[in-house]
């Protein structure tokens, strides 16, 4: 094969992978020098040594973020403390490639929390959750229930976007939902609207699909072991790619609507 023909096998394989920028122009050495250092060793006892070593390195890391993410999250006394803490936080190898922390926004005294994945490119470019084709989607489907974006508080499972939108990883996951979990506590809404397979997996702690989960109320535990109700809806990016799953995300934000009328109190 022609170098020529490598290159852009190279480059199709990564726009397939969701690349869609890069950060230097030497993204290849880059990959030569990993490759190198990533080859396995010799047989012997000293190459499994090498390879146990890297793998415990990394998990002691995700383990020291996701400890350090707590212990802020200890601090924040208010949504703005937390905000602060959570754009100063270097836990989180997605921060070097994104634009902006995307932290939270909207009615911090909501009786509604949103949430979402990530941000996605418009998000990361302007700094504020869902401003873009799905958070346009998101703002029709909370004004035919009569809400406005400013009635709601929004939020997303991660505040930087991941490299080409690609799915988070648990990792990723693991170090920043302390963040989300201390965003719940300080709004303390009356419900819960978890938007996609990534919201609901994280909050709920499964691995059921959202299609199982969505449309039935749930609910999560506060550290207080105040309870409060929780209901899956698919994601409006995923609605955006299949119309004819809107009547069921329509009839979960008329769930929300109902139950939202059962004069729930704030338990915090
Ligand atoms: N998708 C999300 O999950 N969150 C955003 O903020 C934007 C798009």
């Amino acid at each position: 094969m022609s170098d020529a023909n490598e290159i852009k096998n190279i480059l199709q394989f990564y726009i397939s992978a969701g690349v869609d920028e890069t950060c230097g122009n030497d993204v290849f050495k880059i990959e030569q020098k990993a490759a190198v250092q990533s080859s396995p060793e010799p047989l012997g006892a000293g190459s499994a040594f090498y390879q146990r070593a890297a793998t415990t390195n990394l998990s002691q890391n995700i383990i020291a973020s996701k400890q350090n993410a707590r212990e802020l999250c200890a601090k924040a006394e208010n949504l703005s403390e937390l905000k602060e803490l959570v754009s100063a936080f270097e836990g989180c190898a997605l921060k070097l490639t994104a634009k902006s922390t995307v932290f939270g926004a909207g009615n911090p005294k909501a009786d509604i929390l949103l949430i979402g994945e990530a941000p996605g490119a418009d998000e990361d470019r302007v700094g504020l959750p869902f401003v873009g084709r799905s958070g346009r989607l998101l703002e029709k489907m909370l004004f035919a229930v009569g809400l406005k974006r400013e009635d709601v508080y929004i939020t997303n499972v991660l505040p930087w976007r991941p490299p080409g939108n690609r799915t988070p990883t648990d990792a990723e996951v693991a170090i920043c939902l302390p963040f989300l979990k201390r965003q719940i506590e300080l709004v303390c809404p009356k419900v819960i609207l978890l938007l996609g397979a990534s919201a609901a997996d994280a909050v709920l702690d499964t691995t059921d699909s959202i299609s199982k989960l969505r449309g039935r109320w749930l609910e999560y535990e506060l550290s207080n072991k105040v309870k409060i109700p929780v209901l899956a809806s698919f994601h409006p990016a995923f609605l955006l790619r299949n119309s004819a799953q809107k009547a069921k995300a329509w009839s979960d934000f008329l769930r929300m609507e109902k139950k939202l009328k059962e004069n729930l109190t704030k338990s915090c």
